[in-house]
């Protein structure tokens, strides 16, 4: 059977919470997870299994890409399908919203996800050291042509609050009219 995979609500936290400490060794705290749910620069996406959350993806956009910051799954639910699924329905989420370049950090020890992000077009673009909060080194993969050079990366437990827009230069047509 396939699970619907949704958009999340306030209501999932506890469950999101629940899939996370289970998968993670640095999972984010209560209120940063809470933040990202309700801030509108994250998209949370549940994998529902009769009517239990049992994973779940979160992206964002950084730059021109769109940047997974987790994906996780239930560790009873794990080698059926559900991750394949969550990164799938993440990329064509992100497509919808006008991406067409990934990219993602993940642990040069965590073999089951790199074999996961493979799987799904991607390539290893570059390793970025200290990137963890116990400064051990991530792998950065990308899928898509034309990568840009990358801005640097936010550290793996990203300010749910949303940056203020970068100025437009002056002449823009997004600049402010001068006063
Ligand atoms: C990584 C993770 C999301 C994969 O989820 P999953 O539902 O088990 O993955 P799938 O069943 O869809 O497997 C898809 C592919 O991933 C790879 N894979 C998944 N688990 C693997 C494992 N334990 N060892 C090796 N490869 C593995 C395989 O290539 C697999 O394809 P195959 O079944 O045809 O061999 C899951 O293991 C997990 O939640 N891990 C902890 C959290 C994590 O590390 N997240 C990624 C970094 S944020």
């Amino acid at each position: 059977m396939t699970p619907p995979i949704r958009p999340a609500a306030h209501k999932d936290l506890e469950d999101i919470l629940r899939v996370q400490r289970a998968s993670l060794s640095n999972p984010w705290s209560q209120e940063l997870t809470q933040g990202v749910l309700r801030t509108g620069k994250f998209t949370v996406r549940v994998a529902e299994i009769s009517g239990q959350v049992v994973g779940y993806a979160i992206f964002h956009p950084r730059d021109t890409l769109s940047n997974l910051d987790q994906v996780a799954v239930a560790p009873p639910h794990r080698r059926q399908g559900l991750g394949r699924m969550l990164v799938a329905d993440w990329l064509a989420q992100a497509k919808s919203q006008g991406f067409v370049r990934y990219s993602l950090q993940v642990n040069p020890s965590n073999q089951a996800a790199q074999n996961l992000y493979l799987q799904a077009g991607f390539r290893f673009h570059r390793q970025l050291p200290a990137y963890y909060p116990n400064q051990e080194d991530a792998i950065e993969m990308v899928l898509g042509q034309g990568i840009p050079d990358l801005p640097s990366v936010s550290p793996a437990f990203p300010s749910p609050t949303p940056r203020p827009a970068p100025k437009p230069p002056p002449g823009s047509p997004l600049a402010p009219p001068k006063t």
